[in-house]
């Protein structure tokens, strides 16, 4: 398998609120190759967000840093001295939000934001900056960059915002692309066009990519692997094809059975119940109050990760040797039966 790139193990951040504490994240382990895109899906509130802001070192002041660690070439994040802060995140790892205005100055025309990021980080020469940005922008998929160059953000539209803030992440020689739900505001096709484009850099530049979504749908074409997050742990991973062709885990299961335009389409069941209060996280498996496969140990005790292949694993004590064997839900029976009829 391809090196790592980043390793990210037992993360967990709670956050200070006038409740109480809220445990976010519950020790997060995972590790990401060079050139892969590893997508992170669950749930509104799963904990997603916070993983990828701990690893820009971009968390909310309220914050509180329970532990574990975040490597990048032989560095951890988490200790990082400030000096280096700026070269590494938003740098060498860099972050597309939901929001492209989040990231853009709304004053500061496109081009100019692109080539700052060469003249300032790369110390490239102003003229030759202000080529090379065009020369990102038409990469990116704008079409008469250089007259576009001068605009500002509010004269594109959000698609284009999204492919200006992914030529800024390139103009800082991004190795690492955090997509935090990057298409979720999009229509159906601009969308479409976008993953189009962050595919096609992950291959041309050998980009590792973490792609955030709520929508299993989404990545279903573009990762090679997936982390199914819930209430603040990483309840399964594995390949894209384990997971969409044999998945482990009830929630798992419930995230397919009520993923729209699948095979499964017929049975759509969504998600029944809603994810626990974190500030006070239930006993045992977190999901087994929505489970209709729970076992009487699921609230009790946690499951352990169990190992389902060298690059699957997931958290059910359903994999336990004595469990009883259970009947897959109908959408899970369906994707399982075309299983090795489909070529990635
Ligand atoms: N600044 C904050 N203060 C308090 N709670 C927060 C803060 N940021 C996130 N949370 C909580 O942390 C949990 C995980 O949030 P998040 O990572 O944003 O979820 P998602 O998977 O939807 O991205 C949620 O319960 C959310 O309400
Ligand atoms: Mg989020």
């Amino acid at each position: 398998m391809a090196d790592k790139i980043l390793e990210v193990k037992d993360l967990a951040v709670s956050f200070k609120t006038q409740y109480g504490i809220l445990q976010a994240i519950r020790g997060v382990s995972f590790d990401l190759h060079r050139g892969e895109t590893l997508a992170i899906v669950g749930e509104s509130g799963s904990g997603k967000s916070v993983t990828s802001r701990a690893i820009m070192g971009l968390l909310a002041g309220n914050s509180i840093y329970e532990g574990g660690s975040i490597m990048y070439q032989g560095r951890d994040l988490t200790q990082l001295p400030e000096e280096l802060f700026h070269e590494i995140r938003g740098s060498k790892i860099s972050m597309i939000f939901q929001d492209p205005m989040s990231s853009l100055n709304p004053i500061i025309p496109v081009g100019k934001q692109i080539a700052e990021a060469l003249i300032f980080k790369m110390g490239m020469p102003k003229e030759m900056a202000k080529k090379r940005a065009i020369e990102l922008m038409e990469s990116v998929g704008i079409t008469n960059a250089d007259k576009r160059y001068s605009q500002y953000p509010f004269q594109f539209s959000g698609g284009m915002r999204q492919r200006i803030v992914i030529a800024i992440a390139l103009a800082n020689d991004a190795e690492i692309l955090i997509c935090d739900e990057p298409t979720t505001a999009l229509d159906v096709t601009i969308q479409g066009q976008i993953l189009e484009l962050i595919n096609r850099l992950k291959k041309e530049r050998n980009l590792s990519i973490i792609f955030i979504t709520h929508d299993l749908g989404v990545v279903a074409n573009m990762a090679d692997r997936i982390a199914v997050m819930y209430a603040g742990k990483i309840v399964e991973i594995g390949t894209s094809e384990e997971i969409f062709y044999d998945p482990k885990h009830p929630y798992t299961w419930a995230l397919l059975s009520s993923m729209p335009n699948l095979a499964s389409s017929k049975h759509l069941d969504a998600i029944p119940g809603t994810p626990p209060n974190m500030i006070y996280p239930p006993k045992g498996d977190a999901f087994a109050p929505r489970n209709k496969y729970a076992l009487a140990i699921d609230f009790e005790q946690e499951p352990p990760l169990y190992k389902v292949s060298d690059t699957h694993y997931a958290a059910t004590w359903l994999l336990h040797p004595d469990a009883p064997k259970v009947e897959v839900p109908e959408a899970v029976k369906i994707l399982q039966r075309q299983r090795g009829r489909v070529k990635k």
